[in-house]
């Protein structure tokens, strides 16, 4: 009988210090900049702005359905990803610029694909001096491959946005347009 308990009580042990049992203390993981699943359904996610002109380029950005449902003035939720597609603008066989009737840049093809996505304590592994939120960046070619950049870069560029825009560059723009339903 006691032979009998003791095996169950080791069976117990095994079973509960196996690494396939999930550990409290490790719930998920936490990817670090250049490390975040490409987010390949992308164009399927609600806008948050589109056709933003730069001088070479065209940009259209998305966020997933969770970070959509946040309010102005509210940080984005965990599980928030925001996506900016990059796409050069068309030039003309002399290499110039073309512009639509509308007087816009028009798309030629598509550069790159610049993510953000927020997780618990995910900012914990960033560098002390650009220290953005929870927010982790990574950047890929239009074929979903990463690129290989210096992610202090866009920390850098984002940092000064603070807490009251939560590191988002068009963080007031977006809530703008869609109290007025433009998109
Ligand atoms: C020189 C400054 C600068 C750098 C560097 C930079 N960004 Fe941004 N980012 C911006 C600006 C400005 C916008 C707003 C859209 C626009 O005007 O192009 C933006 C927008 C974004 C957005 C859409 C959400 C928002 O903030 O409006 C994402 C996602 C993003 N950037 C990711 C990245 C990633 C990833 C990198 C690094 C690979 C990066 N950015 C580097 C300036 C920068």
């Amino acid at each position: 009988m006691q032979k009998m308990s003791l095996a169950i009580l080791t069976l117990v042990i095994l079973v509960c210090s196996s690494p396939t049992m999930p550990n409290a203390a490790q719930s998920g993981p936490m990817p670090k900049d250049g490390e975040l699943a490409f987010p390949s359904e992308y164009q399927s996610f609600p806008v948050f702005l589109s056709g933003v002109q730069k001088p070479d380029a065209i940009r259209d950005l998305y966020i997933n359905p969770i970070g959509a449902q946040n309010q102005p003035g509210q940080a984005f939720a965990n599980g928030s990803i925001l996506v900016m597609a990059i796409y050069n603008a068309k030039k003309n066989a002399e290499g110039a610029l073309e512009k639509g009737t509308d007087g816009k840049l028009v798309k030629a093809d598509l550069a790159k694909i610049f993510v953000m996505q927020k997780g618990a304590e995910w900012g914990k592994g960033a560098p002390e001096n650009v220290k953005n939120g929870d927010w982790v960046y990574a950047a890929f070619k239009a074929n979903g491959e990463r690129l290989n950049v210096d992610y202090t870069t866009c920390r850098g560029c984002h940092l000064p946005l603070g807490e009251s825009k939560d590191f988002v560059h068009r963080y007031d723009e977006y809530f703008e347009k869609r109290m007025h339903g433009e998109h």
